[in-house]
């Protein structure tokens, strides 16, 4: 039936006998009143029949092609009013066999069935297109007769598959983990895995500091390691640099903090057992649909940079270019690991939904000690430094903190820093 020009289906199977016989049930009136009831064609027409005011030439021919390789939440969730639950099904049937028995946890692990779908879009599933319609792609690497595998789910971000490939592309939600609410479960003790792996996390983000232990928040490792770090080790860059290098930017190792890639510790607290809300099937919790076209926040990232140091990590590459504040700051430099995360994050106020209020403050650089903002230059301070140099010369480039801001004219709030460089209060505990 492949290479029969009149193949529109090329599925295979059962799934295949069960829709054909779906479609074959449908009179041509049944089909017409499913289309208009189903929303969709309605909406179409009044937006045709709008145009068609406006500019009456116009045909529909003439109307943008949607392109249905390109799933959108903001179309399904934002126009049509779906529920999350109306495609994502809450466990997947084969979560037991996506991750090692010790490790598994019951988990959304897959994409929606077909059924979530074939009542809008059955002309999109049955188009005539090659290889496959278009619309197979959002969940299938390929979908001809012989291979219908699909893409790993994206939410396995823990799991490599050697038969899975993953899909590459940007995500429509931010995650919504309330820092400061999780700040006060202190000393809940909860299984590691549900009903599998033993063993405490013991949760507190915040630790009320004593005379022995500083003020550190232990449990911002369970969420937040170092990536690639250098430890102990001679390699200190994360590629190998030209030998001229000198003090020019290359990146080293153990310059970012991993932030989570899967449900697996959410889901330690967030499932049905715990019966701590929100429950792991709420998905809209926790994954918020980001402004359309939202506010796009100025980054201090340079990609071609990062191209030819020859970063190909992707983990690295979307962290990196998530950086707002400092595309050169390292977690493992200097004497960065000795100082509380808190005295540079201001957990409180932070809201990982709006980007904006994750900015370090330019103040933290100044540290206790003065650090990089000092009373005067001749104390060292290369903030200090920089604001002379660009103060002499408009065209002088900020290279210490900075890949692309130092580009600009020193915002006001660097000023004030030099001007007052008292040490930023910390945070109260
Ligand atoms: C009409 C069906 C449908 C509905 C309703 C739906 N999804 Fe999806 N979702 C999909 C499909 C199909 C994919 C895979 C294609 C893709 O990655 O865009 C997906 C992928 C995702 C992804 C991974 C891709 C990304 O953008 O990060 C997340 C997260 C997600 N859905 C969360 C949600 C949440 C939260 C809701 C409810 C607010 C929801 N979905 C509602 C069908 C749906
Ligand atoms: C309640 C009806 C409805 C359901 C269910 C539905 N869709 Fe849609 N979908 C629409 C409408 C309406 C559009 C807008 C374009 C159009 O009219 O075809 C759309 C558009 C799309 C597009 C084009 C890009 C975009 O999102 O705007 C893709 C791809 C798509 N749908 C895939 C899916 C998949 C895959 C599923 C099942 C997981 C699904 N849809 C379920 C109604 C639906
Ligand atoms: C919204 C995601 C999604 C889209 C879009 C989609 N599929 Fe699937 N497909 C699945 C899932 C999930 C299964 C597994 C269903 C199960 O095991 O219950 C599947 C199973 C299949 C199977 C059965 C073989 C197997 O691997 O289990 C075939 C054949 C298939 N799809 C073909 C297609 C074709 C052809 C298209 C496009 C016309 C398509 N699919 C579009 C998600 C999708
Ligand atoms: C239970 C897991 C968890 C714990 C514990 C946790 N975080 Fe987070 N953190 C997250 C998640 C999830 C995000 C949002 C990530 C995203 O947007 O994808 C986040 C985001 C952040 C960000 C912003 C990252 C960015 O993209 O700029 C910072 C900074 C941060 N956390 C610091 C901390 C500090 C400091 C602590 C300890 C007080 C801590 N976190 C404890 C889960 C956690
Ligand atoms: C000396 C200040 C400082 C300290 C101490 C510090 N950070 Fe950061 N952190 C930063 C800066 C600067 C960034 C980059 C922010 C940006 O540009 O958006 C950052 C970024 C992050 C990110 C986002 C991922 C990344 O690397 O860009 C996370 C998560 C994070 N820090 C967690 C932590 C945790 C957990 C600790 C404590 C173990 C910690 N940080 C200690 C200054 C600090
Ligand atoms: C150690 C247990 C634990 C872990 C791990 C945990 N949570 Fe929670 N979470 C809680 C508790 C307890 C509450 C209720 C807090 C409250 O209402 O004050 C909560 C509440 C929430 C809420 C609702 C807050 C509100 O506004 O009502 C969200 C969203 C949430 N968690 C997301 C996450 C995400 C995302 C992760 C993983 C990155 C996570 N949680 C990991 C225990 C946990
Ligand atoms: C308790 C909070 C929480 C709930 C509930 C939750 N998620 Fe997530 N989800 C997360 C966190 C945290 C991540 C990891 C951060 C990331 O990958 O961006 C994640 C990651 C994902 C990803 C990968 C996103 C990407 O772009 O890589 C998908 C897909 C996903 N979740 C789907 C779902 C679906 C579908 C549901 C509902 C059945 C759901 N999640 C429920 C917190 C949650
Ligand atoms: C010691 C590190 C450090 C040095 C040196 C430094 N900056 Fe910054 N810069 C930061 C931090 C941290 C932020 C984020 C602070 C914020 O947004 O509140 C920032 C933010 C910025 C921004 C973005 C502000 C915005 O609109 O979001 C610009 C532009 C900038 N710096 C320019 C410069 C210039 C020009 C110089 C040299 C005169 C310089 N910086 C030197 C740490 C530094």
């Amino acid at each position: 039936m492949y290479n029969d020009e009149r193949a529109e289906p090329q599925m295979s199977g059962r799934v295949a006998f069960l829709v054909m016989g779906i479609l074959l049930l449908m009179t041509p009136d049944l089909l017409a009143n499913a289309v208009v009831n189903g929303g969709a064609r309605a909406g179409e027409l009044t937006v045709i029949s709008q145009q068609f005011q406006k500019n009456p030439k116009r045909t529909t021919a003439q109307k943008p092609r949607i392109d249905y390789s390109r799933f959108s939440h903001h179309t399904h969730v934002g126009q049509q009013k779906l529920a999350c639950d109306s495609c994502h099904k809450f466990p997947s049937k084969d979560w037991k066999a996506v991750r090692k028995a010790d490790v598994a946890f019951p988990d959304v692990t897959e994409f929606p069935g077909h059924g979530s779908c074939l009542e809008c879009h059955r002309q999109q599933f049955f188009a005539r297109e090659r290889p496959a319609p278009a619309i197979c792609s959002n969940c299938h690497v390929k979908a001809s007769p012989r291979d219908t595998t699909r893409f790993l789910f994206p939410s396995l971000g823990d799991v490599s598959d050697s038969v899975k490939q993953k899909r590459e592309g940007v995500t429509e939600f931010a995650i919504n983990f309330p820092h400061d609410k999780h700040v006060d479960v202190v000393g809940r003790n909860v299984p590691l895995q549900p009903g599998g792996r033993t063993g405490f996390l013991s949760v507190s983000l915040r630790q009320k500091p004593t005379e022995t232990e500083p003020p550190e928040p232990k449990s911002c490792p369970v969420c937040h390691q170092t990536l690639q770090p250098q430890g102990k080790s001679d390699e200190e860059y994360v590629t190998k640099p030209p030998k001229n290098i000198g003090d020019a930017f290359w990146l080293k190792k153990g310059t970012f903090k991993t932030i989570p890639n899967s449900h697996a510790v959410c889901f330690t607290c967030h499932n049905t057992d715990a019966g701590i809300a929100p429950a792991p099937s709420e998905c809209g919790a926790c994954h918020k649909l980001a402004l359309a076209g939202g506010s796009k926040l100025k980054t201090d990232f340079d990609p071609k940079l990062a191209q030819s140091i020859g970063i190909t990590d992707k983990t690295i590459l979307k962290t990196w270019s998530r950086r707002i504040s400092s595309g050169t700051f390292r977690h493992e430099g200097g004497e960065h690991p000795n100082i509380s995360c808190l005295s540079c994050h201001n957990v409180p106020t932070m809201n990982t939904v709006d980007m904006k209020t994750l900015a370090v403050p330019v103040r933290s650089c100044g540290g206790a000690e003065g650090c990089h903002v000092t009373a005067t230059t001749d104390d060292g301070g290369i903030m200090n430094y920089e604001i002379d140099q660009k103060k002499k010369n408009a065209a002088f480039v900020c290279t210490k903190c900075h890949l692309t801001f130092g580009w600009e004219p020193p915002s006001e709030n660097h000023i004030e820093a030099v001007s007052m460089p008292a040490p930023r209060a910390k945070p109260r505990s």
